[in-house]
C-alpha cells in the first residue's frame, strides 16, 4: 500500500522530502517521482504540476504507474469565503471546476459525462487531515517560529471544511473573486489543481484528500510576501500535517 504525497509547490515537496530517510528517485512522465518510507508507510512524494492538465496527469500516473492506493495533496490556494483568512487551512470535502462551462448543452459547472459539478473527497482521509491540521494550528509557534508568526500576523489560524474550487487561472482581481462567490456562495478556497486530481481519483475509485493553506484573498489588494509565506508558512504547515498524519496513523 503506497501513499501519494502531492505538493503544489518545490518548497512544500523540499519538506516532505526532508522527512523520508530514505527516497529514491524516479522520472516518469516529466515528473521526478520520490519513492521512500515516513513512520514505516510506504509514500510516493511528488509535485503535481500548475494547472488541471498537469496535476491530472501527475494523478493518473501515481494511481496507474505507481499504484497508490490514495492520494493525499497539499499547497496553497485563494481565500473567497468570508472569514477564510490568510494563514488558515482548508480542508476539502468537495471539489469543482469552476471553469468548466460546457452550457447550453449541460448545466454550468457540470462535468459532461459524469451527471454532476462535484466531486466528494474521501470521508476518512478528510478527517484525518482536520485533526492533524487542528494539532498543528493550536501551536502555529511549534512548525513555524515565533518570526512567520509575528510577519504574516497569524492570530488564532482556523481549518475550515468544505467546497474547494479550481480552474486555470490565479485569481487575482477582486472582480472575479466576487464573481465566484456569487456564483459559488459555498465556495470556500481557490486553487488551480486539486478538483482535477479528485476527478482522476474518481475515476479510479480511489480516495483523494486535500488541505490547502490561504496565501491570499484572491482579490487585487497586495496581499502578503508570496514566496516568503511559501516557505515560512505554508510548506511548513504541509510538512507538519504530513507528518503528523503519519505519525498518528502507522
Ligand atoms: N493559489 C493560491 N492563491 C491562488 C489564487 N488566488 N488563485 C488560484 N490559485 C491560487
Amino acid at each position: 500500500m503506497t501513499l501519494a504525497l502531492v505538493s503544489a509547490l518545490p518548497e512544500e515537496l523540499q519538506a516532505v522530502l526532508d522527512l523520508l530517510p530514505d527516497e529514491q528517485r524516479i522520472a516518469v512522465g516529466g515528473r521526478a517521482f520520490w519513492h521512500g518510507h515516513l513512520h514505516g508507510q510506504a509514500v510516493v512524494a511528488v509535485l503535481s504540476g500548475i494547472g488541471k492538465v498537469a496535476a491530472a496527469t501527475t494523478a493518473a500516473l501515481l494511481l496507474e504507474r505507481f499504484q497508490a492506493s490514495a492520494i493525499v495533496m497539499t499547497g496553497v490556494a485563494g481565500g473567497l469565503g468570508p472569514g477564510v483568512k490568510v494563514g488558515d487551512v482548508v480542508v476539502a470535502r468537495e471539489l469543482l471546476q469552476h471553469d468548466m462551462d460546457a452550457s447550453p448543452i449541460f448545466p454550468r459547472h457540470e462535468m459532461p459525462g459524469y451527471g454532476r459539478s462535484r466531486f466528494a473527497a474521501d470521508a476518512a482521509w478528510a478527517d484525518r487531515l482536520v485533526r492533524a491540521s487542528e494539532a498543528t494550528l493550536r501551536d502555529p509557534q511549534a512548525s513555524l517560529g515565533p518570526d512567520a508568526v509575528a510577519t504574516f500576523q497569524l492570530q488564532a489560524p482556523r481549518v475550515h471544511q468544505g467546497l474547494l474550487i479550481s480552474g486555470d487561472r490565479f485569481v487575482s482581481r477582486t472582480a472575479e473573486s466576487q464573481a465566484l462567490q456569487t456564483e459559488l456562495p459555498d465556495a470556500l478556497a481557490v486553487d488551480m489543481e486539486s478538483a482535477a486530481m479528485a476527478q482522476v481519483c474518481a475515476n479510479f475509485a480511489r480516495p483523494f484528500a486535500v488541505l490547502r493553506t490561504i496565501s491570499d484573498r484572491a482579490d487585487d489588494a497586495a496581499h502578503v510576501d508570496f514566496p516568503r509565506f511559501l516557505t515560512q508558512v505554508a510548506s511548513r504547515y504541509s510538512a507538519a500535517v504530513v507528518e503528523r498524519l503519519l505519525g498518528a496513523s502507522a
